[in-house]
């Protein structure tokens, strides 16, 4: 793992879509993986600002979300779906069709799930996933305990994930139980990777991810298998590693090495 430690959460988010452009730069025709959630709306309006200034397109790219709410419409006004049309798709110029999430409405989620794997793969699997970490180390909606194998499926959610993400919702009791999500493995087999988390709240998770033992428990230290994973941390989120000095030592500052 590649660990970032930048001085906050705006310069994290700048490092971040600036790797996710330099990519789309090298490789217009990327399949990218993308996330929802508070932590990837400052990288969306980055992205969004490159494309309007004409440094950047998404013309070639397809994207695959990692997630969908079982039971939940894409024009539902929660739906991820929603989210990303408001944050990114409305705002930059992804050809038709070329953006795809699992349909939570599905009249069966489980092959809903299994074709969107399938899909995936069709497409020659994901170039650059981009993840959050959830407080309590999931990623995607693989909870804790999730298969560090599993494929896209159903995941029924943490009590405390539908507690975090109730604030998207008018009421708790409407945020949805279960999810189509991205399994790990899927996630694992993308090329590359390219985790983002700030705040106090995610330090703890943060710690057992890079540092922690390989564990379901923390379904994010599953990234310590993977072959090409960036790590990029303000310093909250920093707080809490061991290894801080090292980390430091390697990437001073957050900046890539010099070889
Ligand atoms: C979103 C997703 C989740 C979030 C995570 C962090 O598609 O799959 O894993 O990335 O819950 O959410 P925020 O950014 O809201 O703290």
């Amino acid at each position: 793992m590649k660990i970032l430690i930048l001085p906050d959460a705006d310069t994290a988010a700048d490092r971040v879509a600036g790797l996710i452009a330099d990519r789309l730069r090298q490789a217009p025709a990327t399949v990218l993986g993308l996330a929802t959630g508070g932590t990837m709306e400052a990288v969306y309006a980055r992205l969004i600002a490159a494309h309007r200034a004409g440094t950047l397109s998404f013309a070639k790219a397809r994207s695959f979300n990692l997630d969908e709410y079982v039971g939940v419409a894409p024009d539902h006004p929660c739906s991820y779906w929603r989210y990303m049309r408001e944050q990114l798709f409305d705002h930059v110029d992804m050809a038709p069709g070329a953006a795809l999430l699992p349909r939570g409405d599905a009249a069966d989620p489980a092959a809903e799930a299994a074709g969107y794997e399938a899909a995936i793969a069709a497409a020659g699997g994901i170039g650059l996933q981009l993840l959050g970490l959830g407080a309590n180390g999931h990623i995607g909606f693989n909870e804790p305990t999730s298969s560090l194998a599993s494929l896209t499926r159903i995941k029924t959610l943490t009590p405390s994930t539908r507690a975090a993400n109730a604030r998207f919702f008018d009421r708790p009791e409407d945020v949805p139980r279960m999810a189509i999500t991205m399994g790990i493995g899927t996630i694992l087999n993308a090329d590359e990777v390219l985790l983002l988390a700030y705040g106090e709240g995610k330090a703890a998770a943060t710690a057992a991810m890079i540092e922690g033992p390989l564990s379901a428990s923390c379904p994010a230290s599953a990234l310590q298998m993977h072959r090409k994973a960036v790590v990029v941390l303000d310093e909250a989120a920093a707080s809490r590693l061991a290894l801080r000095d090292y980390f430091d030592c390697v990437h001073p500052g957050g900046r890539e090495a010099e070889i």
